[in-house]
């Protein structure tokens, strides 16, 4: 028996990997750091978890409309108004099992076999193996540290061929922590628009951001680019719910009926008293989000000021995100050497760059206490050192 090609082709999620086996290590009572994990350390807020909670002891436990509960639907439309500047009417929005799955669906939805997407690479590693799930090509455009691993317009352009259906965006980006400025993005919409090129902008560390950064939509910028563009957004980030899967697509109405119709035949609506936390979190008090957000901001000051100190490795200020991405290259290891040596002799977990198109570098994620930042830089300090 053999499985379908579409699968044969796919490579599983390394971070989701690292993490289950430091999570494992830690299990069997070893000291492990992990450095590894894509999720905030926090609980999700206790508001949040007592609307769904309400929900279910009301009996909301039924079949929703499969693009989600119209007030949950209401409240993303108002959110996005009121903090992006974006004009998505409750129709256009499709709440989907998290934001992976609303990239997913984006990319079922517009892409066809054959097509090109643009991806600037270090990427989040999922979006390569979406766009081959669809039949399509990735192109990766490998971006530099020294722009601050944005890709530029000429980059972009260079990069595009007749295939070319799409480019994804992610800013504040994972694993680079980068944002684009406003100006940097009107200069990409304008090659988007020229070359009739659609944009997924993947927004899901929007309200994770530092030192000033301020996080701009691209669809914002004005109504052509609105219409080329699909924003994916969701709540695991800002607001520690990456277990309860709920995140959403905002589409132009072009495209939103057939959003609607791919996920009434796939998954149907996400889980009904799920939605009902979500809108507690967009209509509810936001102080949560500042709070875990100052948490980060001191963990990021501490990594980036015991990582300065330590030789061969170099890394980017990151603008947001809850990573930062280190430039190996000095050490002389691979990417995949350096976890697996890192995680052998001085138990810190982390993800090789590799996994995000960049064999340079690795990713130490700061989701975890300030007591296991430092214990872990340390370690990390002295395994450069022994090298
Ligand atoms: C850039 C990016 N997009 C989307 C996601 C998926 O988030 P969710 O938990 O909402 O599916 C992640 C998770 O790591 C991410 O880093």
């Amino acid at each position: 028996m053999k499985t379908a090609t579409r699968v044969q082709q796919l490579s599983p999620s390394l971070s989701l990997s690292i993490d289950s086996k430091a999570k494992a290590m830690k299990a069997e009572g070893i000291d492990v750091i992990n450095f590894g994990a894509g999720e905030p350390d926090f609980d999700t807020p206790e508001h949040i978890k007592a609307s769904a909670m309400g929900a279910l002891d009301a009996g909301f436990t039924k079949y929703t409309p499969s693009s989600g509960i119209p007030e949950l639907r209401a409240a993303i439309s108002e959110k996005l108004k009121t903090e992006n500047g974006l004009d998505y009417k409750p129709s256009q929005i499709i709440v989907t099992a998290g934001c992976k799955h609303a990239c997913h669906e984006a990319i079922m939805a517009v892409v066809n076999p054959g097509d090109e997407v643009i991806i600037p690479a270090p990427y989040w590693l999922s979006y390569p193996e979406m766009v081959k799930l669809a039949g399509a090509e990735p192109y990766i455009v490998q971006t530099t540290a020294e722009n601050n691993y944005k890709i530029t317009p000429d980059q972009f352009r260079e990069a595009i061929s007749p295939s070319t259906k799409m480019i994804i965006l992610n800013s504040p980006g994972n694993p680079t922590g980068t944002i684009y400025t406003e100006n940097e993005l009107a200069a990409l919409a304008e090659v988007a628009l020229e070359e009739e090129i659609l944009i997924l902008s993947d927004e899901i560390y929007e309200k994770l951001t530092y030192d000033g950064a301020k996080h701009v939509s691209i669809a914002s910028l004005g109504k052509s680019v609105y219409e080329s563009t699909i924003t994916v957004n969701g709540f695991s980030k800002p607001y520690a719910m990456t277990g309860w899967r709920m995140g959403y697509i905002a589409a132009p109405e072009w495209l939103a009926k057939s959003l609607d119709s791919l996920q009434s035949h796939t998954t149907s609506n996400v889980t009904s008293f799920a939605q009902k936390g979500a809108v507690a979190a967009y209509k509810g008090p936001q102080e949560c989000v500042a709070d875990m957000l100052k948490e980060f901001g001191r963990r990021r000051k501490r990594v980036m000021e015991m990582l300065k100190e330590i030789p061969k490795i170099s890394f980017v200020v990151p603008q947001g995100a809850f990573y930062v991405l280190i430039n190996i290259a000095g050490t002389g290891l691979t990417s995949a050497d350096f976890c697996e040596k890192l995680l052998e002799k001085k138990k810190v977990a982390m993800v090789p760059g590799i996994a995000f198109g960049d064999d340079a570098t690795v990713r130490l994620s700061y989701a975890t206490s300030m007591e296991n930042v430092e214990k872990g830089v340390e370690r990390i300090s002295e395994f450069v050192r022994s090298l």
